[in-house]
């Protein structure tokens, strides 16, 4: 039987599992490619390191080059992370005329079209399913099983690590900071959370599945991003009481000729399915126009379900089933990309509690031409101030900002606390 080889760059969490799966489901794979699989070269840090997975001790190298230049190899797996050095790497496997399939999101979001091009001029595939949602198969879902569809609307929640935080925050009512200590500890937030928390890890990834969604080249500059770090347990409460649940939310959607991305806190009803997502979790929920709803949900990080995304499109080489136009399809501008944000808002005022304070405020937004859908106040907090809630129905955010540019001048109001977008998923 023929073999595949397999150079695989990095030895982390993903490469551990993909070596392991490759061997506790070697009998499925073979039968499904009547064709082995094998592993022959694997990039290392320090080649005296105790490993949990079965290979040769000679199969590691310190050096690159000799996993990109192995003659063996049939398929380069990017398993390093990061854009340097593992641009340089990619590149060089592609010209090499090796297929590649890559787990790396912030490369592919940055210099996709390059590798791309780069991929195609050489007549090899690039893939790279596990850069989005783990193992949950998003990417190829769309590329192939969705490929008729015009996709209208993509709402993800892709990171784990910001679910899991608001998770706790909402179902123990923990503080921000002892949640981001929690998923620490469990493994799910890095020492430095900054990129889950703040949303470069989402926006990375919304790019990408927008570029495939759209047919269209996206800058993960256009995708305005805002992370949890100013979510409070006050909002989470608001947001409970209210019916919905605050999840970070990546969204890209198209409306005629527009498209509009972003990356943000949203409150999301709590009948909608993405609010069932919790903790680690992530999901995928998007509209096209044959398809209807669809919602993928899954592990989006972890050993053996990133292993299995890898694999997947290491299978999907091998079997050469996709022809290369439809593994990357032309991207064409055909959208302009706008920022309307015509949706509800979530606003949170602290408000000196005298008469007429809640009126005029109302009277400010209605004058911005909103429309208030609820309102809700609680008791005093302690001194002179309480606190006030409104639900907005659907608005630019130019208008939002614009009322709130006049209250934050009236002298009853002591602080604008939140402004959270609410998803209704119209
Ligand atoms: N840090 C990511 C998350 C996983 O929390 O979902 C890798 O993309």
């Amino acid at each position: 039987m023929e073999t595949v080889r397999l150079g695989i760059l990095g030895m982390g969490t993903v490469a551990s599992g993909l070596i392991n799966i490759i061997e506790f489901n070697n009998s499925k794979i073979t039968g499904t490619l009547n064709k082995e699989l094998s592993v022959s070269k694997v990039l290392v840090k320090s080649l005296d390191k105790k490993r949990n997975v079965n290979l040769p001790q000679e199969v590691y190298t310190t050096d690159p080059y000799e996993v990109i230049n192995d003659e063996n190899s049939h398929i380069i797996v990017e398993l390093i992370g990061g854009i340097n050095p593992a641009f340089e790497y990619i590149k060089a496997a592609l010209n090499n005329k090796k297929h590649v399939v890559t787990a790396n999101k912030a490369l592919i979001a940055t210099h996709g079209e390059e590798l791309e091009e780069l991929a195609e001029k050489n007549q090899v595939k690039l893939m790279y399913e596990a850069s989005v949602a783990g193992g949950i198969p998003i990417i190829n879902t769309m590329t192939d099983n969705l490929c008729s569809n015009e996709i209208t609307s993509i709402i993800g929640i892709i990171n784990g690590t910001t679910n899991y935080i608001l998770t706790q925050m909402t179902e123990n009512g923990l503080e921000y900071e002892q949640a981001v200590k929690n998923a620490q500890a469990l493994g799910f937030a890095e020492a430095d959370p900054s990129s889950d928390v703040e949303g470069d890890d989402a926006a990375y990834k919304l790019t990408i599945l927008s570029t495939i969604a759209f047919g269209q080249r996206i800058n993960v500059k256009d995708v305005p991003k805002e992370g949890i770090t100013k979510i409070s347990k006050e909002d989470i409460s608001y947001a409970k009481e209210l019916g919905y649940n605050i999840k970070l939310l990546a969204s890209a959607s198209r409306d005629g000729n527009e498209i509009e991305l972003r990356v943000h806190p949203a409150f999301v009803p709590e009948n909608h399915p993405l609010s069932t997502v919790k903790n680690e979790y992530n999901a995928v929920y998007l509209k096209g126009n044959a398809v209807g709803e669809l919602m993928l949900y899954g592990k989006g990080a972890g050993s053996l379900p990133t292993g299995s995304a890898v694999l997947g499109d290491v299978i999907n080489i091998v079997k050469a089933v996709s022809a290369a136009s439809s593994l990357s399809p032309k991207k064409e501008n055909r959208y302009v990309v706008a920022n309307k944000a015509y949706k509800q808002y979530y606003i949170r005022f602290e408000v000196i509690d005298k008469p007429g304070v809640l009126a005029h405020i109302a009277n400010i937004f209605g004058k911005n031409d909103i429309s208030l859908a609820s309102v809700v106040q609680r008791q005093k907090n302690g001194d002179e101030t309480a606190p006030l809630v409104f639900i907005t129905h659907e608005a630019p955010r130019s208008k939002i900002d614009a009322a709130l540019a006049e209250i934050k001048n009236y002298e009853k109001v002591t602080k604008i606390a939140s402004i959270i977008m609410v998803e209704n998923f119209k």
